[in-house]
């Protein structure tokens, strides 16, 4: 089993689509090992995608993330990283497949209503960056 970080975005959260993508995520066989709402700081925003510090978009991105409040989860399913990436679609919502979390509540590259780890390493970081041990028993 293999477990891997997630959020519903501000944009998606503020549209009333968090009972529908968490839906999805059961429907598709994943287990919620951790879920809470939050509503991150710029400087929360900042360190959790402190990969991106030099792209162009980082100020733009850590505004929005910053902008209301989210829902991070932990999931666990077999595959999970690869499995949750597939079910978000590509990062821009129009080029992302049909069924999509990404085509179906995203609306731009920059609001596209989920995230997700896209390596073992990204999840070990990110995971614990959000839970304490004790919110994912
Ligand atoms: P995420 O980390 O949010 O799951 O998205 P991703 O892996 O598919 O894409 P990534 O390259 O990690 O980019 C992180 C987030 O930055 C925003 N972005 N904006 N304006 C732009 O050109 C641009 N490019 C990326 C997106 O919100 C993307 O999800
Ligand atoms: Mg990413």
């Amino acid at each position: 089993m293999e477990r891997t970080f997630a959020i519903i975005k501000p944009d998606a959260f503020a549209a009333g689509n968090a009972g529908k993508i968490l839906a999805r995520i059961y429907a598709e066989g994943f287990k919620v090992v951790g879920i809470k709402k939050l509503y991150m700081s710029k400087v929360e925003a900042e360190g959790f995608y402190y990969v991106h510090n030099e792209r162009p978009f980082f100020g733009e991105l850590t505004d929005f993330m910053s902008s209301g409040p989210c829902v991070v989860m932990t999931l666990e399913a077999e595959g999970a990283i690869l499995k949750w990436r597939d079910l978000m679609g590509a990062t821009n919502p129009a080029e992302a497949a049909e069924g999509t979390m990404r085509k179906e509540f995203g609306t731009s590259i920059g609001e596209n209503a989920t995230h997700g780890s896209d390596a073992p390493e990204t999840a070990a970081f990110e995971i614990p960056y959000f839970f304490s041990g004790l919110e994912l028993l």
